[in-house]
């Protein structure tokens, strides 16, 4: 961390050993500037995902398991039972930062889990030690998993195609790597050429500022477009493929991601170009019924200003979600590490969940 390498490799998200810190790449800032934030206490964590200098499900799911570890090595508390009650505040503010993606759950819950299950009754520097370790092995974890699905995930596309996604599921969006771009990554290295087109993603233009300066980076064949020209697009025969990230997916298979998302997927069937989503099982909400999820409602600011200037009328309102639902019915198919999920969703995202539950391995497509 800290220069700008390949994003095949680079790490959005670290622990730092020798503070007891979090050092995350500064995302509001690119592709302007490279800035590495460091966080070492759980509301400099919680202000950081707010602020979206760490956006994207899967890197804030770490950045939640990592805040909880502050709030951990922080406690003075002399049993695990006290050190629980006293990081419970901690946990639901983390968890409550930004709503739609269930990985920032996913990964206080997990890190709570592993304190009550693991952690030695008297907390001590051992205590310290094994949770400092567990939160690191989660973000080792993220990488690995988007490898996997990844390399299963490119072999649905086929040399010469052109692709789009839709804000940044790449490796910004997760510890490294990333879902839909890792997928991209995969084609790559499969050795298949392809054109990628990003759509720019208003209001926060994660697709401008970072999917299009991440591939930029990687030497893809990148080009941006607006949101508006996604229909224009297709209508020119100019898009083979869609694969976009996904915030959460519920038992049913409706997917939550980027406000826009679709729209895209209807133009998509539509034009009858495959629209795929690539989604780690941390993202999987097996329980929830679609229409209860909360959409992140941000700053109408956001809408009316570009760069800080104005660009409506100060009194104007402003309806602002961060993000959308695309039924299943517009899914071709799911890219998770298990495999490639193709409709009907519902019963193979039954057995994932009870495999997760399990912890079994093997495919479920
Ligand atoms: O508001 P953001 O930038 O956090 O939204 C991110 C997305 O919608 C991504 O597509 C999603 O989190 C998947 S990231 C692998």
């Amino acid at each position: 961390m800290g220069d700008k390498r390949s994003f095949y490799e680079q790490r959005t998200i670290e622990w730092d050993d020798k503070s007891n810190s979090i050092m995350m790449i500064d995302q509001t800032v690119l592709p302007n500037e490279f800035r590495i934030v460091r966080c070492s206490n759980v509301s400099e964590v919680i202000d950081a995902i707010k602020t979206m200098k760490i956006r994207g499900a899967p890197a804030i799911g770490v950045a939640g398991a990592m805040g909880l570890a502050l709030s951990v090595i922080a406690s003075t508390s002399s049993t695990k039972k006290k050190l629980l009650q006293e990081i419970e505040p901690d946990a639901i503010a983390i968890k409550s930062a930004r709503p739609t993606a269930i990985n920032l759950a996913w990964g206080v819950d997990k890190t709570a889990e592993f304190i009550q299950s693991e952690l030695p009754e008297m907390n001590s520097n051992e205590s310290k030690e094994k949770i400092v370790k567990f939160v690191k092995s989660l973000a080792d974890a993220d990488v690995n998993t988007n490898r996997k699905l990844s390399d299963q995930g490119a072999k649905l596309f086929r040399n010469g195609e052109t692709v789009l996604t839709h804000c940044n599921a790449g490796s910004l969006a997760t510890v490294g790597y990333g879902t839909a771009l890792g997928v991209l990554r995969s084609v790559a290295k499969q050795g298949k050429t392809l054109k990628v087109f990003a759509a720019e993603a208003r209001p926060v233009l994660q697709g401008a500022r970072l999917t299009a300066y991440e591939l930029a980076n990687d030497g893809f064949d990148v080009t941006l477009i607006s949101d508006t020209a996604i229909g224009a697009s297709m209508q020119k025969g100019l898009i083979d493929r869609v694969v976009v990230g996904a915030d959460r997916i519920t038992k049913d298979g409706h997917v939550f991601n980027k406000v826009g998302t679709y729209q895209i997927a209807t133009l998509a069937k539509r034009h009858r170009v495959p629209f795929y989503v690539a989604a780690p099982l941390s993202t999987f909400d097996f329980d929830a019924d679609w229409k209860k999820v909360k959409i992140e409602e941000r700053s109408p600011e956001e809408i009316k200003t570009i760069g800080g200037q104005h660009t409506a009328p100060e009194s104007v309102k402003a309806f602002n979600p961060a993000f959308d639902v695309t039924p299943p019915e517009l899914v071709t198919a799911i890219i998770c590490e298990k495999g490639i999920l193709a409709r009907p969703f519902a019963p193979k995202i039954k057995r994932l969940k009870r495999k997760a539950l399990k912890g079994l391995s093997g495919p479920v497509a």
